[in-house]
């Protein structure tokens, strides 16, 4: 198998079983024109969120970086009417279109982005004693990873779900001594998930966005 064969397979399991509407088609093409890096989540792995959602039967959905929304409206959408989602975005410009992203796939009454580093964001929904979160999805800049699942554990309950997006960094988490910042903080990550307190595996994936993975966890203490 390579390349061109993991894009084809994955742009037909897409189109039959997690097709676009043109809201999800706006997020992405209006992301794309704004520049942003080219790393959304593709269209069946927004449906394995949006299944996961519901699986959980969240109420309350954390997600810690939005880029321009794309996962974020995959996540919203498992939500029932009353349900939250709290997205976390660093940059300005990326907030605001994700917010117009929002409003047009119709979520804009569940989900909401707030702007900051996510660190300090966290925190404060921490002093704030914010309800727990019943599903939180792991998606920003991988060398704080560390810290944003340590604070996420903090937002957690007993059975909240936290999903880790790409944690094979091509591979680069096998090599302790990478340098990359990003991969080190994939490695802490990956090892504060075998602590007790959470009940964690990680699985690899290839399709359009290449070789990658997932890591699943259940928090088991909060
Ligand atoms: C990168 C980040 C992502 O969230 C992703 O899904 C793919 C790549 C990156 O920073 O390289
Ligand atoms: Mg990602």
């Amino acid at each position: 198998m390579n390349q061109t064969q993991w894009t084809h397979l994955d742009q037909w399991f897409s189109q039959l079983l997690a097709p676009e509407d043109d809201a999800l088609r706006l997020a992405l093409a209006q992301s794309q024109a704004a520049g942003m890096p080219d790393i959304n989540v593709t269209a069946n792995q927004g449906k394995l969120l949006h299944i996961l959602a519901r699986i959980s039967g969240a109420r309350r959905i954390l997600e810690v970086g939005t880029l321009g929304g794309y996962s974020t409206i995959w996540l919203a959408r498992a939500l029932p009417a009353d349900g939250q989602l709290v997205s976390l975005e660093l940059n300005p410009d990326y907030a605001r279109l994700a917010r117009q992203h929002l409003a047009a796939a119709g979520v804009a009454d569940r989900a909401s982005v707030l702007e900051g580093p996510a660190t300090q964001t966290l925190t404060q929904l921490i002093k704030d004693q914010t309800a727990p979160f019943d599903l939180i999805f792991i998606d920003a800049n991988k060398d704080d990873n560390p810290a944003y699942l340590a604070l996420s554990q903090q937002l957690s309950r007993v059975g909240t779900v936290i999903i880790g997006d790409n944690v094979v960094r091509q591979g680069r988490v096998l090599d302790a001594s990478n340098a990359d910042p990003g991969v080190a903080g994939m490695r802490t990550f990956l090892q504060q998930l075998a602590a007790p307190g959470l009940t964690s595996t990680a699985i690899q994936t290839v399709g359009s966005k290449g070789w990658d993975g997932f890591s699943i966890s259940i928090v088991e203490k909060a």
